[in-house]
Order: C-alpha cells, then structure tokens, then sequence
C-alpha cells in the first residue's frame, strides 16, 4: 500500500533510479503513480498516471534528486490528478504521502478561505498548501514541518521535497519509512528492500521523529524538534532477486519454495522456537493477534495449542483487538503474526497493548520492520521476501512456527518436526502433480460460489483456503465450520454447488463425512480432501495423514487452485484488484 522511494546524490540518471526503485515496491499494491524530479536546469519534472508502471520509462535528462509514489487510493479517485507528488500553489513544495489526514475537510476549507487553489480530490493535497501557507511566517523549515506536524491528524508519513535547495523533510507516525546513505548520496524509501540493492546502512524513523535530508547531510530531531544524533542500523539480509525466475508468477513460485522452507524451519529453528515457548510459558495469558491471512494462522493456532500443548490461547483479528484488550496485565503475552511486519492494524492495537505493559512477541517476515522494532521478542519467518499479493509461504511458514511451539510446550518437540517432515514431503508432492488441481479449476472456474467446509483445526484450514481463492480469482469463497451447516449455511446449497470438504483422518473424520452425506443430499458437488477416499465424494483429492500437520497440505491444494483458478479466467493471479500486500492505512 503506497511506495515511497526518493533520492539525492550524485548519480545524474535520478529518474530512472527513481522509477526502479517504485517499481521495487510495486508488490505492495498502487493504482496510480508519479514522480517528481528536479532537473539539473533547475526546472521541476512532474509526472503522473493511473495503472501500473509496467515498462513505462520517463524522458532521458539529468537530474540527480527527486521523489517518487505509487499511490493506494483512499481519497478522490484513481485519476491523474489525484496521483502523487502533490503541489502547492506556488509549486516550489513537491510532497507525497501515505496515510489519511483525517481533518484534511477543515483544513482544506480554511486554505480555501485563504485563496489556495486545489487540482485534486485527495486528502493529501491540503499538506502541501499547509506548508506554503506555515512557510509564509516561518522561515525555518524544521519549525514549519512542526507545525505541519501539529495540525494534521490521523497515522501519516508524509516526505516534502523543497527543490529549490534540493533538501526533503520527512515526518511519520504509524506508516513505516527507511532513509539509507551510501557514499554521498541519500535514500528514502518506504520499505528496506527497495534500499538494499544500494546501501545497508539505514535508519527506521520512529514515530514523531523527523529527518532533515540536504546536501549538507542528514539531521534528525526528536518530537520536540531537538537534534539528535543519528544511529544507523546495518541490515544483514542480502538484496534476493526480485525475478521470477522460470515461473510464470510469483504466486507459483513462492508455493513452490514452501517445501525448502518448511524443512529449514524445522531443521534450524529449535533454539527460537524454544525461546517463544518459555515466552508462552512464563506469561499470564497468550493473545494470537493478526490480519487476513496471519489472521487464520492465529485461529488454527489456538486449535494447534489446545490439541498438542493442552494449553489455552486466546485469538483476535488485529483491528477488532484494540477494542479487547482492557483486560491485559503486565505479565499477558500479546503474539502477534505479520508477514510484513508493517499491517497498520496489528501496529495500533499492539501500541495500545503495550501501554497497558503486556509484552510483545512478534513472528514476522521482515528483519527492521515496525512491528519488528516495537517487539520484546522476535522470531523470524524465514521465507525470504513474498511479492505476490496473496500470502502462501509466509501462512505455511507460520503454521510451522505455531505447530513446533505447541510441540516444544509439549516437551515433543521431535515428534512435531517429524510429522513436519512428513506434511513437507506431502507438499513437495502436490506441487509436482500440480496438473490435476489445473485440471479441476478449468472445471471450476465459472462457478458463482464455492464453499469450503472443515472442523477443528481444519476449519482454519477453510477460512483460509476462502480467502485464497477470493483474492486471486474473484469467485465468492466462504469458509465454514462443518458443524455450522444445520444452523443456517445449509439454506444455500443446491444442485452442482461446489463444496470442498477438509476430512483429515482425525478426532473430526466422521462428522464431517456426515457433512459430506447432507450436502451431497442436496446436490452438491462434494470434493474430498482426505487420506481416505468415499463413496460420497464427487471428486477426491487424496492428502496424506500428517497429523496435526495436516493442515499444510490441505491449504497448499486451496493455494493451487486459487492460482489456476486466477488462470483459467484470465487473470493476474500476482496483483489482484483492490489490494495491497502491505497495508499501511487503516
Ligand atoms: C493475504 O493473502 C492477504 N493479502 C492479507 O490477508 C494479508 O495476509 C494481511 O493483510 C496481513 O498481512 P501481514 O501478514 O503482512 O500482516
Ligand atoms: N490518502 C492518500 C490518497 O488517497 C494517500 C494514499 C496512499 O497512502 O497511497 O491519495
């Protein structure tokens, strides 16, 4: 959601860096974008579109300082105009910005009042007349990014660039920004990863800090504006490549690194995984928080901890948890799932739990990212970088973790890796025969509805699979508790409704296979996922028994499907409409 990537140094080919470095951050999802660019006449460079970058390039001249965004919408459409840097009216004060200025209505009235003109609909237009109109009385900058600060509310990063002395001033509070150094020459960006391919000397801004970048160097101020000395940190993950290598898509390619990355988790994470058992053990009260997809990871983990550890942990989505956590002590343990590290609803509601003192531990896949930085304690996913917008290996990564911790709180920790081993050669298998999941999708793809149905862990399972064929494929997916059926989901079966059952061979077996019976009844097209094959199955798609681990495989099944789903109908199965794969706004 939103990339902000900007540059000063020496390099004369800024543009292009500029556009390289946006397109580094394409993954997190944009429907706009634009750059501004100060050439070396002096002139500033402004360009601006709807869609994506693709091969687009900007004209060939020399520039060595600029700013580029590529703009999420939430305010005023996905137009040109609405499209960042934004403008003020004397055009010498270029912004761009990520979050919502949530007073920008009477902010915007009041500048209106003082005769500024608007050219667009967004919110984050009004900051760049807000600074024309402080830098009137103001002459210091730093003063005037103050004020700016104390006037907008709501969680915002916003970068303004002063072309005319070719400095940037940058303030945050909630949306995440990098600023890196390499030799004479200056980097800001929304994320690390577009930084890495140039320096891994870097500086995550806190929240109400604000940097001052200039030829003359970089100065940081604390919230009171006073000059603070700047600590850099020195990244130690390597830049990955950032192609597809042979495959088609990311999607593809990330289900297909899952084996390799299971077996390494399994193999080399004891001694983390030990540490966020005794975390668990120690605390008064586990809460699983997460978003989406980290979401259903938590809710299976509660299910994982029961089972395995006999131990009770409580689950909430990230946004509904602020509103939950009056009853958190000094001593609960708030576990929150990220893969970004960077979802703004996980961060809100962990501020709030941390005032109230509770300790943070936090699972992600992003070494330096805010949730990172905020953590007591930190366990790392270690699936290198997930580009594709829906979240495969980073969910089965997570369920790795969950599973391995319930195990070690068991004191089984080995047997939990064997039948780790076991579901990580089961995927290695399903990926292989990928053929006949692309086989049922062509037969699936112009269904309506597709209903997915499992209970314990395999309901997680479900919510899961939902949301993975949803997000790619644009076809209505829902995910049920089996046992929910009789209390009202049952109403919306009829004849060929397509209805994918979870039956691993475990405590929940006969139920759902009675599920299967009263659907099937109804004309439903029963597709079984189990080790066992029945008679009641329509279609049969045989996953082997891993135990608990089970889960594994059967999401990974739902991940393929998804995938050749997207296919079959034509579409980009890597950028799904609407989303974005690091939410940043609330
Ligand atoms: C995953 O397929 C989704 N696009 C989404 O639900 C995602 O998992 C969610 O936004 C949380 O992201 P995070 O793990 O980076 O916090
Ligand atoms: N609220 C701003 C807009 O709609 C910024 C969106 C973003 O973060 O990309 O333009």
């Amino acid at each position: 959601m939103c990339g902000i990537f900007g540059y000063l140094g020496s390099n004369q080919q800024a543009g292009s860096l500029i556009l390289d470095g946006l397109k580094t951050l394409e993954y997190r999802g944009y429907d706009s974008w634009g750059v501004a660019i100060k050439k070396n006449d002096g002139s500033l460079y402004i360009e601006k579109h709807i869609g994506k970058i693709g091969s687009a390039s900007l004209p060939s001249f020399p520039a060595h300082v600029g700013i580029g965004h590529t703009r999420w919408a939430t305010h005023g459409g996905v137009r040109n105009e609405n499209a960042h840097p934004h403008t003020d009216c004397t055009k010498k004060i270029a912004i761009v910005h990520n979050g919502i200025v949530e007073n920008f209505e009477t902010i915007k009235s009041d500048l209106n009042k003082k005769g500024h003109t608007f050219k667009s609909e967004t919110d984050s237009e009004v900051i760049a007349h807000l600074i024309e109109e402080i830098y009137k009385t103001e002459p210091n900058k730093v003063k005037v990014m103050q004020k700016l600060r104390s006037h907008i509310t709501g969680l915002n990063a916003v970068i303004t660039f002063f072309p005319e002395d070719e400095s940037f001033y940058i303030i945050k509070n909630g949306s995440p920004i990098v600023i890196g150094e390499g030799d004479n020459e200056f980097y800001i960006a929304s994320d690390a990863s577009a930084i890495i391919p140039h320096t891994k000397k870097v500086y995550f801004l806190e929240d109400n800090e604000m940097v001052e970048l200039s030829k003359k160097g970089v100065s940081l101020f604390d919230t009171k504006g006073v000059h603070q000395n700047i600590t850099y940190t020195t990244l130690t993950y390597a830049a990955e490549s950032t192609e597809k290598g042979s495959f088609d898509h990311f999607m593809l390619k990330e289900i297909s690194e899952q084996p390799k990355i299971l077996r390494n988790i399994g193999e080399t994470q004891k001694t983390e995984i030990k540490k966020a058992a005794d975390e668990i053990s120690s605390s008064y009260g586990t809460y699983l928080i997460g978003c989406g997809t980290a979401s259903y990871a938590c809710l299976a983990g509660t299910y994982l901890f029961s089972k395995i550890a006999h131990r009770h942990v409580n689950f909430a989505i990230g946004s509904e948890f602020s509103y939950l956590l009056d009853f958190l002590k000094e001593n609960s343990l708030v576990f929150a799932l990220s893969q970004s590290g960077e979802t703004i609803d996980i961060i809100s509601s962990v501020k709030k739990a941390k005032e109230k003192k509770a300790q943070l531990l936090s699972l992600t896949n992003s070494q330096g990212s805010s949730l990172y930085r905020m953590s007591d304690h930190n366990l790392l996913l270690h699936a290198g970088p997930e580009k594709a917008v829906a979240s495969t290996k980073a969910y089965t990564a997570k369920i790795s973790f969950l599973y391995l911790i319930a195990h070690q709180l068991a004191g089984t920790f080995e047997k939990g890796k064997i039948n780790l081993l076991k579901a990580v050669d089961e995927i290695s298998q399903i990926i292989q025969n990928k053929s006949s999941i692309q086989s049922l999708a062509a037969k699936m793809k112009d269904y309506k509805s597709i209903f997915i149905l499992g209970r314990g862990v395999s309901y997680a399972a479900a919510l899961e699979s939902a949301l993975k064929i949803k997000e790619v494929s644009y076809i209505h997916a829902e995910g049920f508790a089996a046992g929910e059926l009789k209390h009202g989901v049952i109403a919306l079966i009829e004849k060929g409704t397509p209805v994918i059952l979870f039956n691993p061979e475990d405590e929940t077996y006969e139920d759902t296979l009675s599920a299967a019976h009263e659907v099937s009844a109804r004309g439903a097209h029963v597709i079984g996922v189990s080790s066992k094959n029945d008679k009641v199955y329509d279609t049969f798609i045989e996953v082997k028994n891993c135990g608990n681990a089970t889960i594994i495989p059967n999401v990974v099944i739902a991940q393929l499907l998804g995938y050749f789903l997207a296919l079959a109908k034509g579409l980009d199965p890597d950028k799904p409409r609407n989303l974005a794969k690091s939410v940043t706004v609330k």
